[in-house]
């Protein structure tokens, strides 16, 4: 065995009075010694654990003056905690400043927990010290608190300042599972995630929904869909998932549109309109299981009980009787916004897939039923879940001369899909696909009655900016 060192052994002492702790070698050891510079910033779940003194940075969410106590409410991206100081007790400089933070500046706080019944959590914090780190500028120009009764566009008008919000956090925490999930659910099978370009050189969802923009000396558009990529992706990668920007030049300004958003896509080789439905099923439960399991808090603060939706498959046709049995007409090749909420009432906490819908309905790449270019019905469908449409996708038309002659009978010209058209043309198979759009996902999930409640920064006919 070899010998056990000796420990302070007299090279070891010299090594920590020379090196570490003279004040030649290491001027800062004095300074340090008792400083919290020494420290570093833990979040605030993370601080109601320890028994040792803390360096908390935050936010000034609320200040109570009662005089001899006075409250500070310190909150991070993790939580909130509660900052008490005591007159007499607490040093001056910092009792004064606890009388003097304006709400949402950034403050830095050192002290040391302690035992507290009636504080949030039963612990609070005793301040040894407090800095202000960036003051926030008072009055606010809207309210930010847990009870804000500020409207809709003043909120965005002041975005960054409404996400210091929790209501407005709780949204987008969940969003964050949304979008993590879905990509987690399609990665595990084996998908690959892939990314789309953003400029196009011809429309793929048709009509005249676009954006145009200038590319050096062509004109070229803002993609409206991943769609024509997605399929060209799935034609050689087989199975493939994205999360992408979209934008749509639609000129209504409605609680369900917004002119950019985001869509969660897939593409499956080898499939069609019911396997790729299946799989929305699927995929959609894990999304409001997950987010039932981890956004318990955010769930709580936006006073939400999410159920895990069943899923329920209906032809256009047999919907369309069941909403003339409850009284409601549709037109022969789509659902109206009455007719989808009406959906909900009949099959509450379902996802409604409505499938066999009719070709004039669809875009000019869906398959037409039979590969017949001229059936009525097509191989689309549209997902309805709480009342509104989240989804739409289906079989795609892979043959070359089919999706040439669709697309004239549509009223567009071929040779502007020269480069889709010929990509089938090297081995493309059957493939089948959808998208959901992320925004309007949240937003029916979370029960909003506007879609930019879930879009951090939304773009519609009159914002463009923050
Ligand atoms: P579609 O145009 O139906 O299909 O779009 C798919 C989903 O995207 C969302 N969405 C929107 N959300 C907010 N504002 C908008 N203006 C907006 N437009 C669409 C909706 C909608 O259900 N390429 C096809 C899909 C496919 O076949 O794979 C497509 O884009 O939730």
């Amino acid at each position: 065995m070899p010998p056990r060192q000796e420990v302070g052994s007299a090279p070891a002492f010299l090594y920590i009075v020379f090196v570490r702790v003279h004040p030649w070698v290491n001027p800062n050891f004095y300074k340090l010694k008792n400083s919290y510079d020494i420290m570093e910033r833990i979040p605030i779940k993370d601080a109601f654990k320890e028994t040792k003194p803390v360096l908390l940075k935050g936010w000034v969410h609320e200040t109570r003056d009662l005089k001899k106590v006075r409250f500070l409410i310190l909150k991070d991206i993790t939580g909130r905690i509660q900052v008490t100081g005591i007159d007499g007790k607490t040093d001056a400089k910092v009792f004064d400043l606890l009388d003097n933070l304006n709400r949402e500046s950034v403050v830095q706080v050192t002290g040391t927990l302690k035992e507290c019944k009636q504080a949030p959590k039963g612990k609070e914090l005793i301040p040894d010290s407090i800095e202000i780190i960036a003051e926030a500028k008072n009055p606010l120009p809207i309210d930010a608190s847990d009870y804000s009764k500020t409207e809709l566009p003043l909120r965005l008008d002041n975005r960054f300042l409404d996400l210091h919000s929790s209501r407005t956090q709780a949204i987008f925490k969940i969003q964050s599972t949304i979008g993590h999930e879905f990509l987690n659910y399609f990665i595990k099978k084996g998908f690959t995630y892939c990314h789309t370009p953003s400029m196009i050189g011809a429309s793929s969802e048709g009509g005249t929904e676009l954006f145009k923009a200038k590319y050096f000396d062509k004109e070229v558009f803002l993609a409206q869909s991943p769609q024509l990529y997605k399929q060209m992706i799935a034609c050689s990668m087989e199975n493939m998932v994205t999360i992408t920007p979209v934008w749509r030049a639609e000129k209504h300004n409605t609680t369900r549109h917004l002119n950019e958003c985001r869509q969660l896509d897939i593409e499956m080789a080898f499939s069609d309109a019911k396997t790729v439905l299946e799989e929305m099923g699927k995929a959609v439960q894990h999304i409001v299981k997950k987010v039932i399991e981890k956004n318990a808090e955010e769930l709580e603060i936006l006073k939400l009980k999410l159920k895990i939706p069943e899923t329920k498959y209906l032809t256009f046709a047999e919907t369309k009787k069941a909403l003339a049995d409850s009284g409601i007409k549709i037109p022969s090749d789509d659902l109206t916004p009455e007719a989808e909420k009406k959906l909900d009432e009949l099959f509450s906490d379902t996802i409604v897939f409505v499938y066999d819908w009719p070709m004039k309905g669809k875009p000019f790449y869906i398959m037409p039923k039979g590969e017949n270019v001229n059936a009525n019905l097509s191989e689309g469908f549209d997902a309805i879940y709480k009342g509104v449409e989240i989804s739409s996708g289906g079989q795609r038309i892979h043959i070359p001369e089919l999706l040439e002659k669709m697309l004239e009978i549509k009223g567009m010209d071929p040779k502007d899909f020269k480069s889709y058209i010929d990509s089938f043309r090297y081995g493309a198979p059957p493939h089948a696909g959808w998208s959901i759009g992320l925004e309007r996902f949240t937003q029916n999930l979370l029960e909003m009655s506007n879609i930019r409640e879930a879009c951090m920064f939304p773009r519609d006919r009159d914002r463009i900016t923050p």
